[in-house]
């Protein structure tokens, strides 16, 4: 399939776009390199030996955005442009507005009109909010999201949904990651935060090579195995490959289905800080804080549907996600 990536070199994209590539789709690129680089592409064809084609284009540019569509007959987009800082979010929501939904109904109004139909869209296991029982079941439907960030998926959700409705030759796969991190083993792509990263990975990757002095844990007075938080980690390479099958479901059926991508277990800040030191080989230093405003206790996935539907399980394990991690974050290092 001709497939247009939206923010496909970005984290999880340019991940995505070598499992595409690898399963024989012709990949187009659309990014504004806002958060990330041009670089992407070299390491995207070191990896597959191909390059994808790429447009430096805003989704919020509808004229330039249509130019896209005018030269290349796609059959399907998977659209991961997007604003995605939880706390700048809360800051400048209307710059998240603008971006997450206005860019994205400039995206499916060209869908629409090219006739493209078939559409996979990133969204979140925050869409469920605090309101449900772990772990999150898609059938849960959306809860109350509490930042802005997390209400521009929740509404994109919404939009695709209806959109879909009003048309029945079309289909798309919502799916709803759980917590990415990790880099492709070659090394080559992988995360690259910036500024302080809020996330816990990317903190502790800065920690574990000497950028940071210590972990700061948002509390340990949770109700979990060692108090601190747990959250369904997932390998951002089983993640990219969910996309794959995602897409080759979306093309051979038609409705909108949400579907949770997550390993389907939890683990905890400090079980990953431990798993981190075994894949860099020291200790990693931190201090207990406060509860962190928004964390909830415990987020995991209910991963059956990923599996009935998508044929999807993930396969790599809480230490070959450090370890992948480490070493992308070591490379990095090594380039500047
Ligand atoms: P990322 O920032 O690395 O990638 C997003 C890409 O979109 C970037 O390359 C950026 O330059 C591009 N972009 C942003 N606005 C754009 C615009 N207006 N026009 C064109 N390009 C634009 O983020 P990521 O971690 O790869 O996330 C990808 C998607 O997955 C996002 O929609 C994000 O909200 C969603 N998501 C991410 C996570 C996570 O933890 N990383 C979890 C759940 C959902
Ligand atoms: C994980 C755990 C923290 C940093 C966020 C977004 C969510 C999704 C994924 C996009 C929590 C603890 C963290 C630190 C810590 N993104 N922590 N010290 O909050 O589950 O999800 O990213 O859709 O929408 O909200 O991920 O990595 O920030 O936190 O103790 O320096 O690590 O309290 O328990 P989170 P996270």
């Amino acid at each position: 399939m001709k497939i247009l990536v939206t923010g496909g070199t970005g984290y999880i994209g340019s991940h995505t776009c070598v499992e595409l590539i690898q399963a024989g789709h012709e990949v187009v690129i659309v990014d504004n390199l806002y958060n990330s680089s041009i670089d992407v592409l070299d390491k995207i064809e070191a990896i597959c030996g191909v390059r994808p084609s790429f447009y430096e284009v805003d989704i919020l540019d509808k004229e330039g955005l249509e130019k896209v569509f005018e030269e290349n007959d796609f059959e399907a987009v998977i659209h991961f442009a997007g604003y995605k800082a939880v706390g700048e979010s809360v800051a400048i929501p209307l710059t998240y507005y603008e971006n997450n939904i206005a860019g994205s109904i400039n995206l499916y109004q060209l869908m629409k009109k090219y006739e493209v139909r078939n559409l996979v869209f990133s969204s979140s296991a925050t869409v469920y909010g605090d309101d449900f029982e772990v772990p999150f079941k898609e059938e849960y439907g959306l809860g109350t999201t509490t930042n802005p960030y997390g209400t521009t998926k929740k509404m994109n959700e919404m939009i695709i949904t209806d959109m879909n409705l009003a048309d029945k030759n079309n289909s798309a796969v919502l799916l709803r990651y759980f917590n990415p991190i990790g880099a492709h083993h070659s090394g080559l792509i992988g995360e690259i935060p910036n500024g302080i990263p809020n996330n816990l990975v990317p903190y502790i990757a800065q920690v574990a090579s000497g950028q940071r002095d210590y972990l700061r844990v948002w509390g340990n007075d949770y109700d979990t195995v060692d108090g601190t938080g747990v959250r369904d980690y997932i390998h951002v390479v089983d993640l990219a490959k969910a996309h794959v099958k995602a897409i080759e479901y979306a093309a051979s059926h038609k409705g909108t289905e949400v579907i949770n991508i997550g390993t389907g277990r939890g683990y905890s800040v400090l079980e990953v800080l431990h798993a981190y030191e075994k894949a860099c080989g020291q200790e990693i230093p931190y201090q207990i804080m406060d509860r962190r405003p928004g964390d909830i206790a415990v987020c995991y996935a209910d991963t059956k549907k990923a599996e009935e539907l998508l044929n999807f399980k993930a396969v790599y394990d809480i230490d070959r996600m450090c370890e992948d991690s480490y070493r992308f974050t070591c490379n990095l290092q090594k380039d500047r």
